[in-house]
């Protein structure tokens, strides 16, 4: 069974929703938050685009896709999380984007931890990559944390990641 939500001590993990959009607006327009991550979308109707081609597309087409992520203790979503079917390099990655109020208190390693967790148990995934620019310490920290170590340097979306990889 594939589940669509998961908790973990701080953080409830969840399916996202049209209703969405506005916290999905600032996780795609603040600069810093996107620096090494995406290209901006420039207003609420563009960031409902990347909600609907982007989560909820990938819920229907494969059954999983990021979740947003609950502060239990407020309700309210800060960022999201979650395993993701890369067609371009035919593998599934994990991804993670938080608020960046939120940032260096062990949220994003909580969250990662938990997906690693699921992609293991419901989507008996044997290979997971994260693709993480050569400057973004943060999410190479966290990646080395999860246990992943660093494959190759790749072009894909118009820049060079890096693909670290574990298997599961
Ligand atoms: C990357 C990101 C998800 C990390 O989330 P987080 O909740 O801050 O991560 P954590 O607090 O769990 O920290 C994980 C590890 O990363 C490292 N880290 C965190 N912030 C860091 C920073 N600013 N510089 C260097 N290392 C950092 C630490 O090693 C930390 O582990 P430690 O506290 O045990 O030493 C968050 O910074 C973010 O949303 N960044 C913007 C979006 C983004 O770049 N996403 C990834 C695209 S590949």
């Amino acid at each position: 069974m594939i589940r669509t939500q998961l908790e973990t001590p701080r953080l409830h993990l969840r399916l996202f929703t049209r209703d969405d959009v506005q916290v999905m607006y600032t996780l795609c327009s603040d600069p810093e938050v996107i620096k090494y991550a995406d290209t901006a979308v420039k207003d609420v109707h563009e960031a409902m685009q990347r909600l609907e081609q982007g989560p909820l597309a990938d819920y229907q087409k494969y059954g999983y896709g990021r979740f947003a992520v609950e502060l239990k203790s407020t309700g309210k979503v800060i960022g999201f999380c979650g395993i993701k079917y890369l067609p371009e390099i035919e593998l599934p990655e994990v991804g993670f984007r938080y608020l960046k109020e939120y940032w260096g208190r062990g949220i994003g390693t909580e969250a990662a931890l938990a997906c690693v967790e699921f992609a293991r148990s419901d989507l008996k995934i044997k290979k997971l990559v994260a693709l993480i620019m050569p400057e973004n310490k943060a999410s190479i920290n966290l990646s080395l944390k999860l246990g992943m170590v660093r494959g190759p340097l790749i072009r894909i979306y118009d820049v060079d990641a890096y693909q670290y990889e574990m298997m599961l």
